[in-house]
């Protein structure tokens, strides 16, 4: 067993490097992790982060280089199985929870054996509870996971890493999924499991958080290692610096151009489920050449807004049109082919098949379209012409249109996402959290799409958490709470604490 006193080394990675066929997607990294220190990994979507850790962790193997867990060498059979057994414990850029499973289940069943002929529920509850306790979690054993909210998913799988007794903590993008606040609550607690000694590794696009919290900072840029930086030895722009490939242009700012038709015109919108009212006579309007932006705590509406606009939920009461037409029962597909394009929030649930090659991806729900298909065949010259045109358009880093989704890193799905979407000339973009998990070239090059496609003459309806977000590429705000519309705020005559209490609820009526 690994020795855990602060300070000493928990893990090193020796000159690894990691090949897919003739790709390096790591080229010599060496990187140590200590006991009591918060190591974080940055680049850009692509660079290595999540295959490094996925190394660590015993999914992939390495092509070249060693790891040296507690002063050993693992050598060459080293599985996930054998990373749990040191301690090691990794939460995955997209969870791996049993929905319709409990809470407790979903923690203890991972460590039972076959063996285990008589499961002890009541010591492992117990056992929950005193986790639970400690780190000041606030879950109930006995939820389904199905019912709760991201952020709490989250800290299952967090309590499920402390469960199993891990000690080395890997997280991958903890925070991309979260709301400001619970961001700062996780943070908080990486800095508790520090104190007490943990080694704590993060991947992250938010660099302030890094330079905030991290004793080291790794820096990777297409597989290769380009500094590791010691607390206070780099500013934000020195780090920034070192993980791009190439100077980001920052300019977009909110569309100047002038508005016209209403698009989107939601005329008293409710939805209830189970009798809770998840909209409240909701009224908003979309015009062309509009960035309207929605704020709110996560939960308050957001995604059934999202939902309800694009059909995947229908509306108990009130009406929506886009230009004047009631869109009524209309299906999904219709209302996709009459020009509303989404970025759905959970894109990895909802927007992408990873078994399909990325090619296929980029169609996904335009397949009927003439360029692509005549009486059911399917032209693949279009196809792989378009899919080449995007893939350069959207700079998504792969080596082929033919390569499956599942093997792009988790930014680059997103960015086939977003290409997809605008690409098909919509006239109402609904844009869910849009910049989750890209990095920051990436997210200064979509914002600028979103403000090129208002200038264009689309209307874009921007659902966001990220308050700096909305107010530079939108014109108006709507907060929602408890699924109400509790105000419109326009971006120019912004007053934080005003706008902080309209998300509270404190003005809702
Ligand atoms: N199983 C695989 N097969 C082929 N290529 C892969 C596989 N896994 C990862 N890659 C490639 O390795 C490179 C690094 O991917 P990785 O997921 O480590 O990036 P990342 O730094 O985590 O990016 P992001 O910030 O977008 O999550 C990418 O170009 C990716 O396409
Ligand atoms: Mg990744």
């Amino acid at each position: 067993m690994v020795e855990a006193s602060p300070g000493s080394e928990a893990v090193r990675l020796e000159g690894i490097s990691k090949a897919f066929g003739s790709f390096k997607a790591l080229d010599n990294v060496s990187v140590a992790l200590r006991y009591g220190e918060i190591h974080a990994l940055v680049g850009e979507n692509g660079a290595g982060k999540s295959t490094l850790m996925n190394v660590l962790y015993g999914i992939l193997q390495p092509s070249a280089g060693r790891m040296l867990v507690g002063g050993q060498d693992v050598g060459s059979h080293w599985s996930t199985r054998d990373a749990i057994a040191h301690q090691i414990g990794m939460i995955h850029q997209h969870f791996s929870l049993v929905m319709e499973h409990s809470v407790l289940d979903n923690i203890v069943m991972p460590t039972l054996k076959w063996t285990d002929l008589a499961p002890k529920w009541g010591q492992y509850r117990e056992r929950f509870s005193e986790l639970s306790a400690q780190f000041g979690f606030d879950l109930s054993p006995d939820t389904l996971v199905g019912k709760l909210s991201v952020g709490q998913r989250q800290q299952v799988e967090i309590l499920k890493m402390l469960y199993q007794g891990a000690k080395i903590l890997i997280l991958d993008e903890p925070t991309a999924v979260l709301t400001p606040q619970q961001s700062d609550r996780l943070l908080e607690m990486l800095l508790q499991f520090r104190d007490r000694g943990y080694a704590v590794v993060i991947i992250t696009h938010k660099l302030e958080h890094a330079l905030d919290l991290a004793d080291h900072i790794t820096v990777l840029r297409n597989g290769r290692q380009i500094a590791t930086v010691a607390k206070g030895e780099g500013t934000i722009a020195d780090i920034a610096r070192m993980m791009v490939s190439q100077e980001v242009n920052t300019t977009q700012r909110r569309s100047r151009s002038a508005m016209g038709k209403v698009v989107l015109d939601m005329d008293n919108v409710s939805l209830d489920v189970d009798g809770v009212a998840l909209l409240d006579k909701i009224s908003l309007q979309v015009r062309e050449g509009e960035i309207l932006g929605v704020a709110g705590v996560a939960g308050n509406g957001q995604s059934e807004l999202a939902e309800t606009i694009i059909g995947l939920q229908s509306t108990t009461a009130g009406s929506i049109s886009i230009y004047g037409k009631e869109l009524g029962t209309t299906s999904v597909e219709a209302r996709r082919r009459g020009g509303i394009a989404i970025i759905p929030e959970d894109r990895h649930a909802h927007a992408v098949v990873g078994e399909m090659d990325i090619a296929s991806n980029f169609i996904m729900g335009h397949e009927g379209e003439p360029q692509f298909s005549r009486r059911g065949i399917l032209n693949r010259k279009n196809i792989a012409e378009f899919a080449k045109h995007c893939i350069a358009e959207f700079d998504v880093r792969t080596r082929s249109a033919e390569t499956k989704l599942e093997f792009l890193s988790g930014g680059n799905q997103q960015k086939v996402v977003i290409g997809r979407e605008l690409s098909a000339n919509p006239r109402l973009i609904i844009a869910h959290e849009p910049a989750r998990g890209l990095d920051f070239a990436a997210t200064a090059y979509i914002r600028q799409r979103l403000v090129q496609a208002a200038e264009a003459g689309a209307g874009v309806l921007l659902i966001s958490s990220d308050l700096d977000e909305l107010m530079e590429l939108s014109t108006r705000v709507v907060v929602l709470y408890c699924g109400r519309a509790v105000g419109t705020v326009d971006a120019d005559a912004y007053d934080p604490q005003h706008f902080g209490s309209l998300m509270a609820g404190a003005e809702a009526a």
